[in-house]
């Protein structure tokens, strides 16, 4: 008798489970029977609107779907940084940046690799200008092509379709889910179930045998993919796999979300997701054709639920009576192990953070990626499992700690959660990133800075995701710099001179993007209009 793996069951029917069944019917093909199951009357988050560049490269492309296919389908525009508002300064909540020091309180997380020259990236040679006194411009305007672009919500596209710039998307999380069933049922073959599991069979050597169902089913497998949403029916539940708490590290563990109508033909649509500092978190915007997501992801120690409704819709002036809020609570953190005996858990049933960098889903395909890459038969090989565990303990440490840094660092401290935060410990391994930081070196520099290596090879990206850019962008778009230049930069007095030019590139670029490009709105409405 074969060892191979015939049958993949997954359970759950949102983001993570139509992903997980899209990706499988297509990595296996005619050679193993992929089955997804939901259960109609247990909603979907629903949430999850913005992603990061790699989701075309390392989903879309593997399931061979056309990035203007699915951005129709699903009601999508585009992402080009995350702008992160009144981070610096305190006050009350508003989506307005306040000023500081003459210029208005935010800053660009924007995506794509510093170039480096002289074997030092752009962020080293920008820090020496500024440490002495000879740039004025922050480290976004200055280091990256995109800001003016930003600004003046232009599309990162030309009309004829070529791209001018990185970027990623912003979606109907509902209509991702609805659009990727309809292609894993009718382009690869997964067998849909709508039923619910009331019980998890599980023999004497901790593997899932079966599962039973309202509707009196038993559903067998050899390999359960466990996308029940934050209850971790299979994973926790059945087998007992402890979900370690990370609330030591970040403390939101609540939003409230809702859909807001706007006028993309007075306002214009704008190219990046907000993330705007509130009294007890941050609210996000996702502007999307003929309306915004918004949510405000705050922490349930520091605001009562009807406290953070009443911040939140002073914020964008709803009326808190009359508009429908969904209200979240979340677990923060993931399972000691993502995979434990015949159970893989994707999705916020494996690990959550919170969405400040837009991590959900591509915490979905990548452990999909991952998954495929350790693909196991019946004997499960423990060399196959621990690396997987290993792959995902790493990404998701990685992020936590990256996003407890924005929290950290950020100056406001006017309130009892910015103070709380400036008092969590941050973990070793960011500590001592920081710590290179903070003396001029490069942070997780990648191998080299040819883009389109770094994001040609999603193994590549995957093992150093947030990297040298990215530190840079957030650290010094909070306002905190190196305490001096890196002391090599001193005796690299030609390297200096010569990167000059590199700057004055930058901004002709800047220029050339806010000439050429279209703004975002009409980009949109030519692509909608295909549909
Ligand atoms: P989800 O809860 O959506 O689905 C669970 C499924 O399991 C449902 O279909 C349910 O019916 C099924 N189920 C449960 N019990 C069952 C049973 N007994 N029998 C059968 N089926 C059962 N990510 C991102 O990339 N960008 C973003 O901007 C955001 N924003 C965001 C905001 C907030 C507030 C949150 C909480 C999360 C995000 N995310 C995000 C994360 C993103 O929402 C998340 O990764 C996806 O929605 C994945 O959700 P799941 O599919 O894991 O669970």
């Amino acid at each position: 008798m074969s060892d191979k793996i015939d049958h993949v069951v997954i359970v759950g029917g949102g983001t993570a489970g139509w992903m997980a069944g899209a990706y499988l019917g297509k990595a296996l093909a005619d050679t193993a029977g992929v089955t997804v199951l939901e259960a109609p009357d247990i909603p979907t988050i629903g949430v999850g609107e913005a992603t990061i560049p790699n989701l075309q490269t390392a989903f879309f492309d593997f399931l061979e779907i056309d990035e203007t296919e699915w951005m129709r389908e699903c009601n999508a525009s585009f992402k080009m940084a995350v702008r992160f508002i009144n981070w610096r300064t305190e006050g009350d909540s508003t989506p307005e940046p306040r000023r500081l020091d003459g210029r208005p309180d935010h800053f660009y997380h924007s995506f794509g690799l510093l170039k480096n020259h002289d074997r030092l990236p752009l962020s080293q040679y920008w820090h020496y200008d500024k440490h002495h006194g000879n740039t004025e411009l922050p480290f976004d305007y200055a280091c990256y092509a995109e800001p003016a672009a930003l600004d003046a919500k232009r599309a990162p596209l030309h009309l004829d379709g070529s791209r001018a710039t990185n970027y990623a998307w912003h979606f109907d999380a509902k209509l991702v889910a609805a659009f990727l069933r309809r292609v894993s049922v009718q382009r690869f073959g997964v067998r849909h179930i709508q039923d619910r599991v009331n019980h998890v069979e599980v023999d004497s050597r901790g593997h899932i045998t079966g599962l039973r169902t309202a509707a009196g089913r038993t559903v067998e497998g050899d390999l359960f993919i466990d996308c029940s949403g934050f209850r971790g029916l299979l994973i926790n539940k059945a087998l007992g796999e402890p979900f370690i708490d990370m609330r030591d590290h970040l403390l939101n563990d609540s939003a409230i979300a809702t859909t807001i109508p706007h006028d993309d033909e007075s306002n214009g649509v704008e190219p990046y997701t907000s993330a705007i500092a509130m009294k007890s978190g941050w609210t996000w915007k996702i502007p999307m054709p003929g309306r915004f997501g918004s949510g405000y992801v705050y922490s349930s120690r520091f605001a009562a639920e009807d406290e953070a409704v009443k911040e939140f819709c002073g914020l964008w002036q709803l009326d808190p009576d009359r508009t429908p809020l969904n209200r979240i609570r979340f677990r923060v953190g993931r399972n000691r192990r993502a995979w434990a005996g015949n159970c893989v858990s994707i999705g916020t049933s494996s690990c959550f953070v919170e969405p400040l960098e837009s991590t959900g889903i591509y915490f979905i395909y990548a452990a999909l990626f991952q998954l495929v890459k350790h693909f196991p038969d019946k004997t499960f090989p423990a060399a196959l499992t621990d690396r997987f565990n290993r792959e995902i303990e790493t990404m998701f440490d990685d992020t936590r700690d990256f996003i407890q840094a924005h929290f950290h660092f950020a100056p406001r401290a006017d309130t009892p959660f910015w103070k709380a935060n400036k008092e969590l410990t941050l973990g070793p391994a960011i500590q001592e990133k920081v710590r290179d930081y903070l003396a001029g070196l490069p942070v997780s520099m990648p191998a080299s800075d040819d883009a389109a290596h770094y994001y040609g090879t999603f193994e590549e990206e995957f093992r150093n995701f947030w990297n040298n850019s990215n530190y840079y962008c957030v650290l010094a778009g909070l306002g905190l710099l190196p305490e001096r230049p890196l002391p090599r930069l001193s005796h690299m007095t030609a390297s200096r001179s010569s990167a000059g030019p590199l700057f004055e590139a930058i901004q002709q670029r800047q220029r050339y993007l806010l000439d050429t490009l279209p703004s975002h709105h009409e980009f949109l409405e030519k692509l909608h209009a295909g549909r």
